[in-house]
């Protein structure tokens, strides 16, 4: 790592976060080829329609609990602040990429920390959703009324974390020298000074 390089994540946490994102990959198109036959042909993702059947709940398990690793690992450095929601507020500044006029970000951004929590939130009712509706081994313990009732928000909670995770994939391409903080685990100190200066003060003082 040169002296102009500063690691953002360790391997620990992009480990984590890849498998949390390869199982939502898994999960989205296995989840949509359920919900209605136009999209049937993604089954193909993991085997076909019986596997991917079978499989789908089982990798919904496995994607929360490495969520709930993420979880550990960045909880702390998520926690929404005044400033954050200052940084909300000011929402036509970021989508102008006038960073100057925004409060200084640290580790993580207000849109960042809020998709953060947002995502844990669905993913909590994805879970409690979708052991209501796991046939055969759940569904028959519950009334009829809480299996339909959670079918509903098993699909709208599919929904929004999916639209959320494309604003996620959209914001990691658009602010550039992003992606590398996920692949590599280093950005620029100019990335940081530009992006998350309070960050970078933080680090700096040494006090991390
Ligand atoms: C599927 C493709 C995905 C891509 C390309 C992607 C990309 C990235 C990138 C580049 C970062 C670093 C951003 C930064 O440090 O400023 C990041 C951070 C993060 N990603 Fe993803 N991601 C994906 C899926 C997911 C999924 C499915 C989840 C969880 C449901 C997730 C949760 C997170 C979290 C929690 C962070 C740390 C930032 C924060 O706490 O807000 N990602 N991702």
């Amino acid at each position: 790592m040169s002296a102009d390089t500063i690691q953002r994540y360790s391997t620990q946490e992009r480990l984590n976060h890849w498998v949390v994102a390869i199982c939502f990959i898994l999960l989205a198109a296995s989840g949509l080829a359920l919900f209605h036959p136009a999209f049937f042909f993604l089954n193909n993702l993991l085997g076909g329609g019986t596997w991917a059947r079978i499989l789908h709940p089982f990798i919904g398990v496995v994607m929360f609990v490495s969520f709930l690793g993420l979880m550990a690992r960045l909880r702390a450095d998520n926690r929404i602040t005044a400033a954050d929601r200052q940084w909300m507020r000011q929402y036509r500044d970021v989508l102008a990429n006038r960073e100057d006029r925004l409060p200084e970000v640290g580790r993580f951004n207000g849109g960042q920390k809020y998709l953060f929590w947002l995502m844990a939130a669905l993913l909590l009712l994805l879970l409690v959703s979708g052991v209501l509706v796991w046939q055969p081994w759940f569904a028959p313990y519950f009334p009829v009324w809480a299996v339909r009732l959670a079918a509903v928000v098993h699909a709208v909670s599919a929904f929004l974390l999916i639209a959320g995770l494309i604003v996620h994939i959209y914001a990691a391409l658009w602010v550039k020298g992003s992606v590398r903080a996920m692949t590599r685990g280093t950005v620029s100190a100019p990335w940081v000074q530009k992006h998350h200066p309070a960050w970078l003060r933080q680090i700096k003082g040494g006090n991390k």
